[in-house]
């Protein structure tokens, strides 16, 4: 590791492998007397995906609510480009550069996908009072900007309500490398996708990665993370189970630590208790936590 000089950045990008893009340093958050998250520390560089995984409760959301500017954490330090920050509006987090795609994407079904493109950033031409929405230079640069992420569809006029959930992710990633993200927030943007169209997310996450974007890729599935991962954070309870980089840590370790092995020998021992389960019949946790890549959903 190199010692950054952290102090003169004059809030220009700094160069990789230095300063992050955005920083945790032993950051918390309380509701009243529930404690949230604790103890965070995490970074995020460009052209890197740092993913955060977990279970149900593990703080994921708050963690990225912290980061895009929702809530305000309650304990240690968030750093934009090593400068201590506290947002208090998405939208300041948006003029840093952090861009967060929410799984239940705020997109007009209706509308052509051209013009949620633009939604709430619209073109314009002409001035006051005959100002108009430049509709053409929209559609043009949609179009354009899409084919550059390698995203092709049809007909940007169809409404985006007609795309698949995976193309619409991708719209939206599209979208906040358009508009100058320089870190992009996905909260679970495989969650509710087949095999095939997760795979077509993780391309784009791959492709936003390789145009200098720092990624934030939260999941629950280790093996999705695994695909496109640079550094793993797994959260437990609130708090920090594993910080590892990517040649620190296999997929078997990253899936033992997200499906808990621990857990499920305590599962199993608990089924013994039960009458009429035979214990002997059940996987080993390792078996149980192993990768299951080798037969593909759907196929059979
Ligand atoms: N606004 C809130 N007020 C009180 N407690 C909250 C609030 N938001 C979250 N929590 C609590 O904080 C903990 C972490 O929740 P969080 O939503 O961050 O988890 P998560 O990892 O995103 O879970 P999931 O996978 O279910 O989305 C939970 O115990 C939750 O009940
Ligand atoms: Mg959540």
């Amino acid at each position: 590791m190199t010692t950054a000089d952290h102090s003169k950045n004059n809030g220009k990008v700094p160069p990789a492998d230095e300063t992050p893009i955005v920083e945790l340093r032993g950051t918390g958050k309380s509701y009243g007397n529930i404690r949230a998250l604790h103890g965070v520390s995490l970074a995020v560089h460009p052209g890197k995906v740092t993913c955060v995984l977990g279970d149900n409760g593990a703080g994921k959301s708050t963690l990225i609510k912290i980061i895009s500017g929702l809530h305000q954490h309650t304990e240690g330090e968030f750093l934009i480009d090593g400068e201590p920050v506290r947002f208090s509006t998405p939208r300041e987090a948006l003029d840093r550069g952090i861009a967060t795609v929410y799984q239940d994407l705020a997109t007009v079904p209706l509308m052509p996908v051209w013009r949620n493109f633009f939604l709430g950033s619209e073109m314009t031409k002409g001035s006051w009072p005959i100002r108009r929405l430049d509709i053409a230079r929209m559609k043009k640069t949609a179009d354009e900007e899409l084919r550059n992420m390698g995203i092709v569809l049809d007909d940007l006029e169809q409404p985006i309500g007609t795309l698949s959930g995976g193309q619409r992710q991708c719209v939206a990633i599209a979208r906040a490398v358009y508009f100058g993200a320089r870190v992009l927030i996905l909260d679970e943007p495989t969650a509710a996708l087949g095999v095939k169209q997760s795979g077509v997310v993780l391309k784009y996450i791959a492709a936003a990665r390789d145009r200098g974007l720092g990624v934030i890729f939260i999941t629950h599935n280790p093996h999705h993370a695994y695909m496109v991962g640079d550094h793993f954070n797994v959260l437990r309870l609130g708090t920090l189970e594993l910080s590892a980089d990517r040649s620190e840590v296999s997929l078997d370790e990253l899936t033992n630590h997200m499906a808990g092995g621990a857990e499920l020998a305590a599962l199993k021992h608990e089924l013994a208790q039960v009458s009429g389960v035979d214990v002997e019949e059940l996987p080993e946790p390792e078996d149980l936590t192993a990768p299951v890549a080798a037969t593909p959903e759907g196929t059979s």
